[in-house]
């Protein structure tokens, strides 16, 4: 009985030192202080996608630029109109501004660039990068590096990028070679257009709005020198967020053959071919004027399109 109670103190004595030992170790400002450093080998894995909000913008000029670079995402084709070829907005493809997570986010951006892009061939800035964007994904011309508009997207970028440390590797970026799809079938894709796109899309492709259902072929699209124009590049971006709201449902048979459909059609023509690609590795699978004869004459060699070759 004393034996017991002598244990049952024992144990009340070391716990209570216990629990004072974790709380000064929970308050201390050392723990805190250490804990990143303790994270760093595992940068990767532990990055969380966590956008900040625009209400906690700070009030003044930097403020006023990081909302203006959102709206320029959102409304591009309205706002930045001079620079602008067709009827997209940044939003069009990077969805709300680049903070979904799937749909092309951009978050953490400042975090990686610079950074050498083998499709140019060189060392790439940010607002190189948005610049590639402009003039192929938008049709349009290079926004200069020194205006308003240009600052407030770097603005709002930087904003967006807050707490990914620099260098990281960033786990919800796009990887960089698109997934090996079936070989489609451009008559199935087209039914699978009717039934599942043009609502948003419209039947001409013309599409209902940059930010309700942009153009997807046709002469307010993007041109052919867009990323999206590589076949599996954008089966995959419509398998994993169209229709919009039922990402994930189409198979993959589906959205090759969509996309495919899609692809077949004209489009602006990007006047740069020939300089993309200068070190080689040039991928199979860019739509471009010459694919789409093929498509028409029933001579396009699929198989060819969809193999990613290592
Ligand atoms: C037609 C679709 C489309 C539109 C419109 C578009 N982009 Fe992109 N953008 C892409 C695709 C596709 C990628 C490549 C991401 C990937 O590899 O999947 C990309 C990549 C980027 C990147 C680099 C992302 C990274 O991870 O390195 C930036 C920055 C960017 N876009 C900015 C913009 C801005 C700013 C606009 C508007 C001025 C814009 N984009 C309009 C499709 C588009
Ligand atoms: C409910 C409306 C809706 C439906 C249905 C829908 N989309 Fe979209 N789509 C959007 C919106 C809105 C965007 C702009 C990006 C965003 O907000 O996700 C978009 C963007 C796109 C883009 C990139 C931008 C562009 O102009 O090329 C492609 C490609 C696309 N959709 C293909 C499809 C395909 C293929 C289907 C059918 C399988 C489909 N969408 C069904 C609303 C829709």
């Amino acid at each position: 009985m004393k034996n017991s109670l002598a244990i049952i103190i024992g144990f009340l004595i070391f716990g209570s030192l216990f629990v004072g030992w974790k709380i000064s170790q929970d308050l201390s400002p050392a723990e805190t202080a250490t804990a990143p450093q303790q994270s760093e080998g595992t940068a990767s894995s532990t990055i969380e996608f966590n956008p900040p909000t625009l209400d906690d913008v700070p009030d003044g000029p930097l403020g006023e630029s990081i909302k203006y670079g959102y709206d320029l995402m959102m409304e591009t084709n309205t706002i930045a109109d001079e620079y602008v070829g067709n009827n997209l907005s940044c939003a069009s493809c990077h969805a709300n501004g680049g903070t979904v997570k799937d749909e092309a986010p951009m978050i953490g951006l400042t975090a990686v660039y610079p950074e050498y892009r083998p499709r140019e061939g060189d060392v790439y800035t940010l607002e190189d990068r948005i610049n590639g964007c402009m003039i192929r994904s938008m049709n349009g011309k290079m926004i200069p590096e020194d205006s308003k508009e240009m600052r407030a997207m770097i603005a709002y970028l930087h904003y967006m990028s807050e707490g990914v440390p620099s260098g990281a590797e960033i786990p919800w970026r796009a990887a960089k070679e698109p997934k090996q799809f079936p070989v489609p079938s451009v008559e199935d894709g087209e039914k699978v257009y009717a039934q599942s796109c043009a609502a948003c899309h419209a039947a001409d492709g013309g599409g209902t709005g940059s930010n309700t259902g942009p153009a997807v072929w046709g002469e307010n699209s993007f041109n052919d020198g867009a990323g999206m124009s590589r076949l599996t590049k954008m089966a995959g971006y419509v398998q994993k967020n169209m229709p919009k709201g039922q990402g994930g449902t189409l198979t993959d048979q589906q959205a090759i053959d969509v996309a495919s459909y899609i692809l077949s059609h004209e489009r602006p023509e990007f006047k740069g071919h020939e300089g993309d690609w200068p070190k080689g590795g040039r991928p199979a699978d860019i739509m471009n004027k010459e694919k789409r004869e093929q498509v028409k004459n029933g001579t396009i060699d699929w198989e060819e399109l969809v193999t990613i070759k290592k």
